[in-house]
């Protein structure tokens, strides 16, 4: 049979293999909501410029609303034959309607229609990104004031540094997806555009008022370039690329959480509705919710990389490559939404263990750098000179297979004889970090003071 919407030009049917290559319905048929939407406040214009009558314009909302029920009850009946979202609502249109629904593509094409549900798709799905991060910094701002004073160690190369409290760990994360929320909140900005009404690539002879149907589906105004508004696909591709960084976030995330929950760390243990035993060893509880956020990681950044691939060659305007977008997003939407979530939950539930921390916190001569800042501060030798001495400290420490703490003063005395006393006050790991007060510092005021910062700040956003 010839095509129902191009049968004018083309004697027969596609072949089976064109129809399973091109067809876009069993993904597309998620634009649903959106299709609608734009096709009402296009019919509206169309009867509000005097396009199509007033008549007309009724029958096709009600027959639109109509097909949006259908499709919500299930009842809808999907064809393949019809390629993709658009063609089919168009076709139960017709079959509703009559021959009013063939007036409702005046001034319209696929390609401005595709663009125009596409992105009311990706900016709802931006704002319930923005929701989950939300509700994840609040997890994390709950459990930094909680340990605002909970000492662990912090880590460079994974190798113990300088104690650090568990609240500015989590401080850390809190700047993390502050920063990816706000990616998400300037990325809605630059993509809050309509391209309805640009037609197949050149706009319209037609007196459509594109300010009209901009208004009603709630965007900021029109795009102004009609061959850039059925070619642009910046807004999926900054989704993607908000995605995946906010992914890499929780992967990284995720990674301190399989590492810190194991019995050899022990900071952290899982609660039972976050992790899994095994079936043969009995002893076991295993991360796999982290390990899976870190994994789907991979999922999300792949799908970046896969559209900005399918993009890279299209000269301009559309070309059917671009129907290529819509699984990327989905599917990276949808995992990004299930790893929000799952790491809201673990974040929200997972005991912490201080005393591992501490004990942990005051092994590797984590306070070396407090005995060096003390020779500087207290007898006035160079940072250079101090960090040298430090260092002979700890050979001896180690040789004697003791902590700096426990070195006796007689054996500082041996390394440098204006060592007194009182540089024992700053090798305890609650002293060090007591008095790392800089601006953004690890001492439980300052971190204190950070959570205050964040809280008024999210309680305006
Ligand atoms: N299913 C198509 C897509 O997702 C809709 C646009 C089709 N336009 C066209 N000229 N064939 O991109």
């Amino acid at each position: 049979a010839s095509n129902q919407m191009w049968g004018g030009r083309f004697a027969s049917g596609p072949a089976a293999i064109m129809e399973a290559i091109n067809a876009s319905i069993g993904f597309d048929r998620k634009l649903y909501a959106q299709d609608i939407r734009g096709s009402v406040a296009h019919s509206q214009m169309l009867a509000h410029t005097g396009i199509i009558s007033a008549e007309d314009q009724l029958k096709i909302e009600g027959g639109l609303n109509t097909i949006l029920r259908e499709i919500e009850d299930g009842s809808f009946e999907f064809s393949t034959r019809l390629e993709d979202i658009h063609m089919n609502i168009e076709a139960r249109l017709a079959e509703l309607i009559g021959p009013a629904a063939g007036r409702l593509h005046t001034a319209r094409s696929r390609n401005d229609q595709v663009a125009v549900d596409f992105r009311l798709w990706v900016k709802d799905e931006f704002h319930r990104v923005a929701a989950a991060l939300k509700g994840l910094i609040a997890a994390f701002l709950e459990r930094a004031e909680e340990h605002a004073g909970t000492v662990m160690p912090g880590f460079t190369h994974l190798q113990t540094a300088q104690p650090v409290t568990f609240g500015h760990h989590c401080m850390a994360y809190v700047e993390m997806f502050s920063r990816d929320l706000s990616r998400v909140t300037d990325a809605i900005e630059r993509m809050n555009e309509s391209p309805l009404g640009a037609a197949a690539l050149a706009g319209t002879g037609f007196p459509i008022d594109r300010h009209m149907t901009a208004e009603k589906l709630g965007f900021r105004e029109p795009t102004r370039n009609s061959l850039d508004s059925v070619s642009d696909r910046d807004y999926a591709l900054e989704f993607l690329s908000v995605a995946a960084i906010s992914a890499t976030h929780l992967s990284r995330l995720a990674e301190e959480i399989v590492i810190w929950s194991t019995p050899q760390f022990g900071f952290v243990r899982l609660s039972d509705s976050f992790s899994t035993g095994s079936s043969i060893m009995p002893q076991k509880k295993n991360p796999d919710a982290a390990e899976l956020v870190r994994a789907k990681t991979g999922r999300v950044t792949g799908h970046l990389v896969g559209l900005l691939t399918v993009m890279k060659g299209l000269p301009l305007t559309y070309s059917k490559d671009m129907q290529e977008d819509k699984e990327a997003v989905f599917d990276a939407a949808e995992t990004l939404d299930l790893m929000l979530a799952a790491m809201t939950g673990m974040v929200g539930d997972m005991q912490i263990n201080d005393h591992a921390m501490k004990r942990a916190a005051g092994s590797g001569y984590s306070t070396a750098t407090d005995l060096a800042d003390w020779l500087v501060r207290v007898l006035g030798i160079p940072f250079r000179e101090a960090h040298h001495v430090t260092g002979r400290a700890v050979a001896l420490a180690e040789e004697k297979k003791v902590g700096l703490e426990r070195l006796t003063l007689d054996d500082l005395k041996s390394i440098h004889d204006g060592i007194t006393d009182d540089i024992f006050s700053v090798l305890s790991v609650q002293n060090s970090v007591k008095s790392r007060t800089s601006f953004g510092g690890t001492a439980p005021a300052e971190v204190r003071k950070q959570i205050r910062y964040w809280k008024k700040r999210l309680a305006k956003a």
